[in-house]
């Protein structure tokens, strides 16, 4: 169906006090996103001939935020309640005929639901048409008053409920279509009855409902969907149920997820069939995963790009690189970003890197930092080796190339060249470029003396024995004083 007589208007500009919080309530967090990013996204497919986010408090993050998805916004300023937010609107409407309106804080809405809401407000030839849930507790929420098994008389909210209303669990989700020509003089009559003294636009229900309107409810098939948040519980209840659908999605395309409630998935992230993760994992930001690949229990990657076959062990932390087929790392490494990892390399435990190539079949096992260097094929780096890419004030490269055998507790200093072929010895402080095919050694002759130590030994037995004398004297004094 084409939207081009349809508008999207999501309600951003509220501060959101119950949260308690420096950051605007729309900008907070929930299942990898900013509240009014999933907003914004779930309308996108509606094809609406504008999407108007009303914005208020921190307007220019918040439109930082929305502009870039293609949305206009309009500053409400004070914020007098949300129908005073739709009067705001009105002017960036244009020949809109209806209007979806949604509130910037609840995120889990989906794009089926809207257009069933879109089709239902059609068909009914309808003034308004609420989205309603049941929920088994609707504390917090504003209640239906249905007068009929289609139609709706009023929306009460929480603070204005009779006892017996409390008892209604039929919800607003504050989510609407409404027909804009009916719409504006039914909100032009809305007062500021309550406590905030603000114009609510759930009040027009009523007065379209006075004025012989049609007014419809279309209950959500799936109640999560329309759940707002006002607080931190909230919003740890929303991000729970968005985390839960995507692992669900991607379980469905093929990967195995162990212990899934403990694992957390950012919603750009993919991963091929027979891909395995493993409890306590975290894949966030733009992470691809290759098939058949491992992520193994605690590891936390963001922005990485996994091949096929990769394993990924315990415990590690890999930012902004690339890993390409059947790399080994970890357990307990760390990728800072910007690395690249060739096929069949393999890093190992306590070992870090930041902005290095490490080239096909190369290994570094052990407790190595690793920092704007550049390593060939089947290089092996031995345990300890530094690269000193840092002298305070710039930062060096140091390029090693293929077949390269670098001795344990080496350090690098760059800027600095190993060619092809080469050894360095174990423990040099290398300075100097390493030529292909030779030997880099660079460290203090040993002196073995033989003796010494027997000798140091009787030595300072023999210093020893005079002290003895002396701490009984001590303990003999203490007595006296005793
Ligand atoms: C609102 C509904 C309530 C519904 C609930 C569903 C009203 C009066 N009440 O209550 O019936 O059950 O949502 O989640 O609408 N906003 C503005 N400008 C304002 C005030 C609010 O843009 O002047 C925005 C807020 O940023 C928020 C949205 O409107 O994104 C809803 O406001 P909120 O304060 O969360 O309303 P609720 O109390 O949750
Ligand atoms: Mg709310």
């Amino acid at each position: 169906m084409s939207n081009h007589d349809l508008a999207i208007v999501i309600l951003a500009a509220g501060k959101g006090t119950r949260l308690k919080s420096s950051l605007a309530k729309v900008l907070h967090q929930a299942g990898g996103r900013t509240l009014v990013e999933h907003i914004v996204r779930a309308c996108e497919p509606l094809k609406a001939r504008e999407t108007v986010v009303v914005v208020g408090h921190q307007a220019d993050q918040v439109a930082a935020v929305v502009e870039p998805l293609g949305a206009v916004t309009v500053l409400q300023q004070p914020q007098n309640g949300t129908g005073h937010a739709m009067h705001i609107a009105k002017r960036a409407l244009g020949r809109a005929k209806f209007a979806i309106v949604l509130p910037g804080d609840a995120p889990l809405v989906r794009t089926e639901t809207l257009k069933g809401l879109v089709a239902t407000h059609r068909s009914g030839n309808a003034a308004a048409t609420i989205l309603s849930a049941v929920l088994a507790d609707p504390s917090g929420y504003g209640r239906l008053v249905r007068k009929s098994e289609t139609m709706v008389s009023a929306i009460i909210e929480e603070s204005q409920l009779s006892s017996e209303q409390r008892e209604i669990n039929e919800i607003n989700s504050a989510i609407y279509c409404f027909t804009l020509e009916k719409l504006w003089p039914a909100l032009a009559q809305v007062r500021p009855n309550n406590q905030h003294r603000e114009i609510y636009l759930t009040d027009a229900i009523a007065v379209l409902n006075a004025k012989g309107e049609t007014v419809l409810a279309q209950v959500s098939p799936d109640p999560r969907e329309v759940l707002g948040c006002n607080s931190r519980a909230d919003l740890a209840e929303v991000d729970r149920i968005f985390r839960e659908w995507k692992r669900s999605a991607l379980m469905e395309a093929g990967v195995t997820i162990q212990l899934p409630e403990t694992v957390l998935i950012d919603p750009e992230v993919t991963a091929g069939e027979d891909t395995v993760i493993e409890p306590g994992v975290q894949l966030l930001g733009k992470t691809k995963i290759g098939a058949r690949c491992t992520i193994r229990a605690g590891s936390v990657l963001s922005d990485a790009v996994l091949g096929d076959d990769v394993k990924v062990e315990p415990h590690c932390v890999v930012a902004q690189s690339r890993l390409d087929d059947r790399v080994i790392i970890g357990p307990f490494a760390r990728l800072r970003p910007n690395n690249h990892l060739k096929a069949d390399s393999r890093i190992g435990n306590f070992v870090e890197l930041k902005k290095s190539t490490i080239g096909e079949g190369t290994k570094a096992m052990h407790l190595s930092y690793l920092g704007d260097s550049k390593i060939g094929k089947k290089s092996n780096i031995g345990a300890g080796t530094i690269t000193c890419n840092y002298d305070g004030f710039h930062k060096y490269p140091t390029t090693i190339g293929n077949k390269v055998f670098v001795g344990s507790d080496t350090t690098l200093v760059a800027p600095v060249r190993v060619g092809d072929g080469a050894y360095i010895a174990a423990g040099s402080t290398i300075t100097v470029n390493v030529p292909v095919d030779g030997l880099g050694i660079a460290r203090g002759r040993q002196v073995n003396k033989p003796g010494w130590a027997a000798r140091k030994r009787r030595e300072l037995a023999a210093a020893e024995k005079p002290k003895r004398k002396t701490k009984k004297s001590k303990r003999k004094k203490t007595k006296k004083r005793k």
